[in-house]
């Protein structure tokens, strides 16, 4: 009996598997590393045709274990923003470049002159940003000249896994929102803007909805997969709105937001009707379920920990630095991070931005420092929100990622946001992953008709507390009060 969906997801450091029942029980799970390369400093790309071969070796392990006939469809997410373009024999032109690359600087210029700013806010949602697909494009175009002309087909990652899998090329709103070149309000390619960059919309491939079919598994990979042939493939969604699916997140429940606390930190809110910031300081995506999500990113979350104990702690582990930083009063003695070691998105939208220590002194000890990193990736999360309130306001948050395992950081998160963050965890109160993997399942539920009814749901609470309330505003104020 075919009861399980394989959600599927495609992410920078390696390809994730999970096989999911109806009920959402995973019963199996499987990763295939990739490998990411920087020619040079700021560039990011990936080798297409290798994300073929991980998906293939992360879908057959789950197919051994499992069972192949057991599968009732595959459905896709996968990192957004990035830029693949076939010919028309489907061979890649060029590598990949991904969504943390950051060449484009002269192109999203390019685009401003050309579009205006404004107008790209007022249609897309988003300014031209640097990671985003077309000012890749526009660099395909300028440096890459003969690639760009055999260019027949340009793809975002999780769309051309689908294009291997089914021979059908497709994208659906949540990727294609975060491309710079869709029309939010009416749902289509903005042929506007492009006609003003002189690129033709027949490049991109047509759009469906989230939770279409958008084809069947092709026969000789099915064979391959150890699956039957078939086997129906679903659109799904970019990762930060197949993970907001997982956790329920919708329009239906507009008060409840999630955080994460991976490398990087998403802070994201459902929104009803298509309100971009006017000025773009967070992002506005299309959301799996017609509506929208408003998307705050800080680009060094986990990460400004990591690079912490690699340099200053090395040897030391994750927790043990955390129970430390606990033991520092709030507002770490004075010290204040701001954590721009790979520039910064929300809300300053600057690749050039680096990160920095305040307020050091001769009493200054580890602890505090160590509390001031942590304090720091929470301010930069709490400016995302402030910025976002006037749109829509969550009045609870859940928190994913690596980072959410610790009592002590969600204690200082739910402190600095000062909003009720909630850990989705499993029957026996383990933190619980609800990740992009599991989103793309339940889209693929939806789509064979079979989703059950949900709600976001976490069971243990972190409430901010009223006793830190005061010297938690004053890190913040001061936080602010340091600029970039
Ligand atoms: C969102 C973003 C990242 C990627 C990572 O705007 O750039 O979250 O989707 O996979």
């Amino acid at each position: 009996m075919a009861d399980l969906v394989l959600g599927v997801d495609l992410g920078t450091s390696g390809v994730g598997v999970v096989a999911q029942t109806a009920d959402g029980r995973v019963l199996a799970r499987a990763d295939a590393p990739l490998k990411l390369t920087t020619p040079r400093p700021g560039w990011t790309e990936q080798d297409p045709d290798d994300w073929w071969s991980a998906a293939e070796t992360a879908l057959a392990e789950v197919a051994r274990e499992v069972g192949g006939e057991r599968i009732a469809a595959i459905s896709l997410a996968g990192q957004m923003h990035g830029m693949v373009a076939r010919d028309r024999r489907q061979r890649a032109v060029h590598p990949a470049l991904l969504w943390n690359d950051q060449r484009t600087s002269a192109e999203v210029d390019e685009i401003h002159a050309r579009v205006g700013r404004e107008r790209l806010i007022e249609r897309g949602g988003n300014p031209a940003i640097t990671g985003f697909q077309l000012p890749k494009v526009l660099w395909l175009r300028r440096h890459a000249p003969e690639a760009f002309a055999s260019a027949a087909l340009i793809m975002l990652p999780k769309d051309d896994l689908g294009l291997h899998l089914t021979g059908e090329a497709i994208a659906e709103p949540c990727d294609a929102s975060g491309t710079g070149l869709y029309h939010l309000g009416t749902g289509t390619w903005d042929e506007e803007v492009l006609g003003a960059l002189d690129l033709d919309v027949r490049l991109w491939p047509r759009l469906v909805t989230s939770t279409t079919i958008v084809g069947g598994l092709r026969g000789a990979l099915a064979t391959t997969l150890g699956m039957p042939a078939d086997v129906p493939v679903v659109a799904g969604a970019g990762d930060n709105a197949a993970a907001a699916t997982g956790l329920a997140l919708g329009s239906a429940n507009p008060d409840v937001g999630s955080v994460s606390l991976g490398t990087s930190g998403v802070l994201q809110t459902p929104s009803a009707a298509p309100t971009p910031h006017p000025e773009g300081r967070v992002h506005l995506f299309a959301h799996a379920d017609g509506a929208f999500l408003l998307l705050g990113v800080t680009l060094a979350a986990a990460g400004s920990l990591r690079w912490y104990r690699d340099t200053f702690a090395p040897g030391r582990s994750f927790d043990e630095l955390v129970t430390e930083a606990a033991s520092a009063p709030v507002g770490a003695g004075g010290v204040t991070f701001k954590p721009y070691l790979a520039g910064e998105r929300t809300p300053h939208l600057r690749a050039d931005l680096r990160g920095s220590f305040h307020g050091l002194s001769l009493a200054t000890d580890h602890a505090q420092v160590v509390r001031a990193v942590l304090e720091g990736v929470a301010c930069s999360l709490r400016e995302a929100l402030d910025v976002m309130t006037p749109l829509a306001r969550p009045e609870r948050l859940l928190a994913t990622g690596g980072g959410a395992a610790s009592d002590a950081w969600l204690t200082i998160l739910a402190d600095t946001l000062a909003l009720p963050l909630g850990r989705p965890v499993d029957p026996q109160g383990a933190p619980l992953e609800v990740g992009a993997a599991e989103g793309a399942a339940w889209l693929g539920w939806q789509a064979l008709g079979e989703a059950p009814e949900r709600s976001p749901r976490a069971d243990v609470w972190f409430e901010p507390a009223a006793e830190r309330a005061e010297a938690t505003e004053e890190a913040y104020a001061r936080y602010v009060a340091v600029g970039v």
